[in-house]
């Protein structure tokens, strides 16, 4: 196998895989990307044709081509391994046998099932005849149903767990899956019972059409929840799913637009009346990750949540999330009468297409919704609008668009464009800065600290060394100088690499002699490149020394916090002998510092 995946490695350059998917820019001994896994603005993803492996610093995903693979195409192993066999031409022996279906995949097919299930029970059987009605009296036509697959749950404690029990998956697998819950007394034939009884089934399912899930919705007033979801399992996670996607992903491609709403049936009633480029959020703010899904169709957005205070706060997040990724927002506001576009459709076709027509983009629709608040000139109201406003405008980060709201805001409050612009000022500073690729790596928890940061700035700038200075550097340095583990290890090979060497180090050469746990820290840091590309000696000796002596004291601090730790033990259980020791011990460490 092994064998196998490095031909495939060999004949397949991660650079021409990745540059078929993002715009690569060589930047440094790497290339930088936009990264195709979540929004950005600026580049944090970086590929190294030498080390063959990516990594993006915003987002975390990493790795070689399969992983690039089964990320991009949303693939398991064995299916990327078997595309990229085909594209580099290397055969496979017999394909992976059934017995060692992934766990995941063995998900997928049970939830799909499932809603096979649920589908035939609503649209053949008879005990889906009242869900028949129910949709139709909501008005959802027979090629809707079969589009979205939507199904129903009978009133039976077991009919499904049953099912899937027969097609030979175990209880434990079902109740995985999300489908059914373990029962108390259990008996022989059926130790499980049925999460979704009497519902009308929305199956949960990705942009490549797999089933991750469902949404049960009661079709009886009396039942509560009104909605209920499959729980999170291995491959369902209602923060980064988007409904509808599926089918709708070409409709959204094509007219470079994404209409996204709350619920399921405010997706199926649009959709049916021609409104095809849309997808649900199903009941929340969206995030980041189904953002990063929409981006891969287009960056247009337009929100339609519904006309309550819910609704407006979901937008309210949502759009500001958006804008800052980069998409260009804006948002409905729907025929009076109407409280989602569910409704807005069914009452008229014509009016919801004028209100989707007339959208505002997102800073014009919410100084309009605030404007309704100013009645007269009174200037408290007046206040409340100009807060509310800048503290909106306090998160977006483009200084143009900023700008331009101020003078808009400055006109319909009739203040000052100065004073408002110095109230932003302030809200801007009491808020958070733009996060940069560097922030994001000092809140990676392995990296948080000052002292891993110092440490792989030390390595980078070794890296970044002509083999000449990278030797001079690395013998004014001991192992001893590194405080944690990987790094030591990986300074350890640097050295031994280096020395007896009258050429450039090479990053594969010392990644070979790495162990598989500093591997990842050893490719962060060959991907980021802190040190960059520093010209003279004096410059990459100079550099090391400074940060080596604050790295020195950083190994002080950590031996003092440890003793002063133990002397507060000590004290604890009054061992004055063992105290004065460690007195002792803490005051030599101090004179260190000196
Ligand atoms: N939702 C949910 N869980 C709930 C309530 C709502 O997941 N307990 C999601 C559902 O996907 C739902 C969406 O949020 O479609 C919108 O909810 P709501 O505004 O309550 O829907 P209604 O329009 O009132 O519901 P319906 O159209 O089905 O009558
Ligand atoms: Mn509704």
């Amino acid at each position: 196998m092994d064998e196998v995946l490095s031909e495939i490695k060999s004949k397949i350059d991660i650079v021409d895989l990745v540059s078929s998917y993002v715009k690569l820019r060589k930047s440094g001994r790497n290339y930088q990307a936009l990264c195709p896994f979540h929004s950005e603005k600026t580049p944090s993803f970086m590929v190294s044709p030498e080390l063959q492996i990516f990594k993006c610093f915003g987002c975390q995903e990493g790795g070689d081509i399969f992983s690039f693979i089964m990320k991009a195409e949303g693939l398991e192993f064995p299916a990327a391994l078997k595309l990229l066999a085909e594209k580099a031409g290397v055969k496979l022996k017999a394909s992976v046998p059934t017995g060692t279906e992934s766990r995941k995949e063995k998900l997928y097919k049970i939830n799909s099932l499932a809603a096979d299930f649920f589908h035939f029970i609503l649209t053949s059987h008879k005990v889906g005849s009242a869900a028949r009605g129910y949709l139709s009296s909501r008005g959802i036509a027979i090629d809707t149903v079969k589009a979205f697959a939507l199904g129903y749950a009978p009133a039976s404690w077991n009919s499904l767990s049953l099912f899937l029990l027969k097609k030979g998956y175990t209880a434990s697998e079902i109740v995985e899956a999300g489908l059914s819950l373990p029962r108390k007394n259990a008996s022989r034939d059926c130790p499980i019972y049925d999460r979704f009884r009497s519902r009308l089934m929305f199956p949960l399912r990705d942009n490549l059409g797999r089933t991750l899930g469902f949404s049960g919705r009661a079709i009886s007033s009396k039942d509560e929840p009104k909605y209920l979801n499959s729980p999170e399992t291995p491959i369902f996670k209602k923060g980064s799913f988007l409904y509808g996607l599926d089918v709708t992903k070409q409709d959204i491609r094509k007219s470079d637009q994404v209409l996204v709403v709350e619920g399921q049936f405010d997706l199926l009633i649009p959709y049916q009346a021609g409104f095809c480029n849309i997808v649900a959020a199903l009941g929340t703010a969206l995030t980041e990750a189904q953002l990063g899904l929409i981006a891969r169709f287009t960056k247009k957005v337009t929100f339609i949540f519904d006309q309550d205070s819910a609704g407006l706060e979901a937008t309210v997040r949502s759009a500001r999330l958006a804008e800052n990724l980069g998409f260009s927002v804006s948002s409905v506001i729907l025929p009076a009468d109407a409280k989602d576009p569910d409704e807005a459709v069914r009452k008229g076709k014509e009016s919801f297409a004028k209100a989707v027509e007339e959208s505002l983009p997102f800073y014009d629709y919410y100084l309009n919704l605030l404007k309704r608040d100013l009645k007269g000139g009174d200037i408290r109201q007046k206040r409340d609008v100009a807060e509310k406003f800048l503290m909106e405008l306090s998160f977006l980060q483009n200084p143009m668009t900023r700008s331009h709201y101020l003078s808009t805001l400055s006109s319909v409050v009739g203040m000052g464009v100065k004073t408002l612009e110095e109230v932003l000022g302030s809200l801007i500073k009491r808020g958070q800065r733009a996060p940069t690729v560097f922030s994001k790596l000092k809140e990676n928890p392995v990296a948080s600290d000052i002292a891993g940061l110092l440490q792989r700035y030390i390595i980078s700038l070794i890296l970044s060394s002509s083999s000449g200075v990278g030797r001079e550097a690395i013998s004014k340095l001991s192992a001893d100088d590194f405080i944690t583990l990987p790094y030591k290890g990986i300074f350890v090979a640097l050295k031994k690499t280096l020395s007896g060497r009258k050429t450039a180090v090479d990053g594969q050469t010392i990644r070979d002699k790495l162990d598989e746990f500093e591997k990842p820290f050893f490719d962060e840091i060959y991907l980021l490149d802190l040190a960059g590309a520093k010209e003279s000696r004096d410059e990459i000796i100079g550099e090391m020394e400074s940060v080596t002596a604050r790295l020195k004291k950083e190994k002080i601090k950590k031996e003092m916090e440890e003793v002063t730790a133990k002397i507060k033990e000590a004290e604890g259980s009054n061992s004055v002998k063992e105290v004065e020791i460690l007195q002792r011990e803490l005051q030599r460490i101090a004179e260190k510092i000196k």
